[in-house]
């Protein structure tokens, strides 16, 4: 939520920070600006320019009104809370003398009391944002600071509350950038006499791979010719250092109309890396970076998953295989509602928090609070170092690679592939399945790729249904067992990209009230697990025929050579075979392919639905 890009180097800075604010646009998209600090007649001066909604128009405002050359600046793509999207609420925000300029991500929770303390002290305040006090707190504190930014960056981040990223430069402090974080993210890129402030690897990656990961309550100055990190109150931190394994190409279209499309393509290969290296040579799965030991997995009791969204239906399909996998009790909880209801947790408690970003607000804050109560945290995460990895007991990284379409596609792909490997790998921990049978399961997982590449070669018809329905207001998605979770993500994916009504249910709970929506041609995606599971599976098939009955359109997909549902299906999407339990490694892509499709049909911008951000930093 808000992009964010600093820079320090010889390079010219607008250049990269427009680049940077490009590639982290898919955080928020209300507005945009950027600011330089350059030499001027009378000295360095500091210039900006902001504009409402999306990059183009900050783009067309820089054509119409250049900034000078400079080599110091930094920018900001933002997700609007505090303040409507408007120019003036736009980042950067400015002190009163326009020396310094700050971009922020997160929420300042104390900027009222803050607010009114610059207020009767004189200041005028420009904006409604939390972030403009922010500036004028950062001016006022640079010449006690010894007209040092960090050390006016520590005495600031000492007085405020809440989740916050700041990036800040200063005219008179023309050679560095400074940064700072609480709860919110902030990586530091360093390159060859250059450094980038960037929330993620992908606002820099077009420079470097070489990255700085930021600990909880620091602040960091980034200079040419290096990098300073210390806590708040000024004490200096290691640097951890990393690699990061994926290049630019990852984070471009490569021809591509929309980085959804692209990224549903990349299913199989994603589902490959995910499952790459986990097996032995003895045939036994590993998770080497599983940081907890066989005792401690053998004693646990119950397993609670938070979420959200996409990451949540990963969860409640987990469900079903873990608890049939290792016969533990596995509740999945939304993770902002989580830490309210007073969970009963334990030392025997495993919580898997799973999130591609790593930085969602309400699963990272479900997680301390699992912690606080002594369970112990296994994350699931697509992005090395971010905060929610860094605060578990475990982890098992996806290599989905960068996620930048809004919508997550490959993110759950390879988040189911993660909880069956966990669920796996606890069996076999807990000797709850013999070696062979687990053997069996992972062989099936192996053809996963496979599988989802064929699905994908099939979806000309699924695209063209999307087009067709595209003046649709009202879809329903129904499934039984893992097909239940399918079809809330089903629903969620095009409620989110082609804003239509959209709503999952469990094929069973129709007779139960949503029944009553039924009417003539709505049309209704049914799931059908496969005819293995016959009890499943002929139920699924009488729930089709109530609802054909009164007048749907129905939508089915089904295994191949599932005849039995060809008689009630209005369009028939099959996928290829996979046991139940993973089938919805294949049955996801129809839905995704289908919310794309009717998006792009109704003209939506499908990589940046309205009104949403990637990576939510918010609670
Ligand atoms: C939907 C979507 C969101 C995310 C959710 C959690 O397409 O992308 O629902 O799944 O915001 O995000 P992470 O996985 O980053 O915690």
């Amino acid at each position: 939520m808000c992009g964010i890009v600093g820079y320090v180097g010889g390079k010219p800075a607008l250049d990269v920070v427009m680049e940077g604010l490009r590639r982290l646009e898919y955080r928020g998209y209300d507005s945009a600006g950027v600011a330089v600090v350059h030499v001027g007649a009378d000295g360095y001066r500091l210039d900006g320019r902001k504009k409402a909604g999306k990059l183009a128009n900050l783009e067309k405002e820089l054509s119409e009104r250049p900034l000078p050359a400079a080599t110091v600046g930094l920018g900001h793509t933002r997700w609007a809370t505090h303040g409507g999207p408007t120019d003036g609420n736009a980042h950067p925000h400015f002190d009163s003398a326009g020396r310094v300029a700050v971009v922020h991500n997160g929420i300042i929770e104390n900027y009222a009391v803050l607010r009114a303390e610059l207020t009767a002290a004189g200041v005028e305040l420009r904006s409604e944002t939390d972030t403009e006090v922010v500036a004028h707190l950062l001016a006022a504190q640079f010449e006690p600071s010894g007209r040092d930014l960090a050390e006016a960056m520590r005495r600031v981040c000492g007085r405020l509350r809440g989740a916050f990223t700041l990036v800040a430069v200063h005219a008179d402090a023309p050679d560095v950038v400074v940064g700072a974080r609480l709860n919110s993210p902030l990586v530091v890129g360093v390159g060859d006499g250059e450094a980038f402030l960037c929330s993620d690897v992908a606002g820099f990656i077009g420079h470097t791979r070489e990255a700085i990961e930021l600990g909880q309550a620091q602040v960091v100055e980034v200079r040419r010719d290096g990098v300073t990190v210390t806590d708040f109150a000024g004490v200096q931190q290691e640097a951890r250092h990393f690699h990061v394994d994926w290049d630019v190409k990852a984070a471009e279209k490569s021809g591509y109309e929309h980085f959804m499309l692209k990224e549903i393509d990349e299913q199989p290969q994603a589902v490959a890396d995910t499952l790459l290296g986990r097996v032995s040579a003895s045939g036994k799965l590993v998770l080497d970076e599983m940081r907890m030991s066989e005792d401690e997995l053998r004693s646990v009791d119950k397993i609670v998953v938070i979420a959200a969204g996409t990451a949540f239906h990963a969860g409640l399909i987990a469900k079903y295989a873990v608890e049939h996998w290792t016969r533990i009790p596995v509740e999945v909880e939304l993770a902002s509602e989580f830490r309210y209801r007073d969970p009963i947790l334990t030392r025997d408690t495993l919580v898997i928090a799973i999130s591609q970003s790593g930085e969602t607000a309400d699963t990272l804050m479900a997680l301390r609070h699992a912690r606080e109560q002594h369970a112990r945290v296994l994350a699931i995460c697509n992005t090395n170092g971010a905060t929610i990895p860094r605060e578990s007991d475990a982890v098992v990284y996806t290599h989905g690679g960068p996620e930048i379409a809004v919508a997550s596609t490959k993110a759950f792909l390879t988040q189911l592939i993660a909880c069956y490997l966990v669920g796996l790998y606890l069996a076999q921990v807990r000797g709850e399945k013999y070696e062979d049978e687990i053997k069996a399961l992972l062989a099936q997982l192996a053809s996963a790729p496979e599988k989802i590449a064929e699905t994908l070669g099939r979806m000309e018809p699924v695209r063209e249904l999307g087009r067709a329905l595209k003046d649709e207001g009202r879809v329903l998605f129904l499934g039984r067992h893992v097909g239940f979770p399918v079809a809330l993500e089903g629903a969620l994916k095009l409620k989110e990209l082609a804003y239509v009504h959209a709503e999952g249910f469990a094929a069973g709970e129709l007779k139960h009230g949503p029944i009553a929506l039924i009417e003539q041609d709505l049309p209704v995606v049914v799931v059908v697990p496969p005819p293995s599971r016959p009890l499943l599976h002929d139920k699924i098939v009488s729930n089709i025929q109530e609802i054909r009955a009164r007048g749907a359109k129905t939508i089915v997909i089904a295994q191949d050579g599932d005849s039995a549902v060809e008689a009630y299906a209005d369009t028939l999407i099959w996928v290829p075979e996979l046991p139940t339990l993973l089938q919805p490694l294949v049955a996801t892509v129809p839905l995704q392919v289908f919310a794309c499709a009717l998006a792009d049909a109704k003209g939506l911008d499908v990589d940046q639905p309205r009104n949403l951000a990637k990576s939510v930093t918010v609670e």
